[in-house]
């Protein structure tokens, strides 16, 4: 594993290292990695010659200056665990490295960056696209790989790809869930004993949706969701919406569409965490 913090010198390693034909896998991380991640970086050096991971906490896609403080960092246990994952480039920049002056980009996404995650967080898309746009352009990946967990950015990043024609492939990759089935999450660890126990009810109920399907109206099913979450004390559903995988519109009836996919986001007490379920 080697680790690398400026692009000048990543840029150098990687001309160096990728003389020919050689396949370059990348995997944007913010750090605090899990099993979620390494299952990632994994798959990309099974693909791939050469694998960057980069780790780098994007302060634009922030829109809560409290959530950005909080958010855990530690680059020395992050390097550990990715030792382990074989050989790898670690690219851990810090923040004057990638926005030496204001990004004022603004992303145009339509509908699909403003529902859900969206809506909640406005310009947090905008912020993932401008660190993804940066870190692509820096790492010239030819695939780049994003966890299905967060669905709604992994839409968004294809669409990114597509904008700016920028052909690399964007491989997605499965959940990865605890043992109880809770979603693995970075912001996991910012759980109360308490909050952690009871987190599985997210999980749970995304399971039990699905087995609900074919005897329940979308609309009924959507509230039941909500409903058999909000009575847990401390828990509180932000959204809960079942859309069209591609569009990301909202279905009324499950021939709306064939990729049904339900996407949640909900407090536990005050850490916010995501998950979804393909019907
Ligand atoms: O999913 C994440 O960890 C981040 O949004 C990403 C893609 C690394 C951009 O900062």
């Amino acid at each position: 594993m080697k680790k690398i913090y400026t692009i000048i010198d990543l840029q150098k390693t990687l001309a160096n290292e990728r003389k020919g034909e050689k396949k370059l896998g990348f995997v944007p991380t913010m750090g605090a990695l899990h099993q979620g991640h390494l299952e990632l970086v994994n798959q990309s050096v099974k693909e791939n010659d050469i694998s960057v991971v980069s780790i780098f906490v994007n302060p634009t896609q922030f829109n809560d200056k409290n959530d950005l403080l909080k958010y855990p960092r530690n680059l020395d246990a992050d390097c550990k665990l990715l030792e382990k994952a074989g050989d790898v480039i670690v690219f851990a920049p810090d923040v004057k490295e990638i926005y030496p002056e204001p990004d004022m980009r603004q992303f145009n996404f339509g509908h699909l960056a403003a529902v859900m995650e969206g809506q909640f967080r406005p310009g947090h898309f905008n912020g993932v696209a401008q660190v993804v746009s940066k870190l692509f352009d820096i790492v010239k990946p030819d695939k780049a790989y994003f966890g299905e967990k967060d669905f709604q950015q992994l839409v968004i990043i294809r669409e990114l790809v597509k904008q700016l024609s920028l052909g690399i492939q964007v491989v997605a990759c499965p959940i990865v869930r605890e043992k109880d089935g809770l979603a693995m999450s970075s912001r996991n660890t910012q759980l109360t004993v308490e909050q952690r126990k009871a987190a599985v009810i997210i999980s749970q109920t995304l399971f039990e949706s699905k087995n609900r399907k074919n005897n329940y109206p979308v609309k009924s099913l959507k509230s039941w969701v909500v409903n058999r979450i909000n009575v847990v004390p401390d828990f509180k559903v932000e959204y809960f919406d079942i859309v069209d995988g591609f569009t990301l519109r909202s279905i009324y009836k499950w021939e709306d569409t064939e990729y049904p996919v339900g996407c949640i986001a909900a407090f536990a007490g005050n850490v916010r965490l995501i998950d979804n379920i393909f019907y």
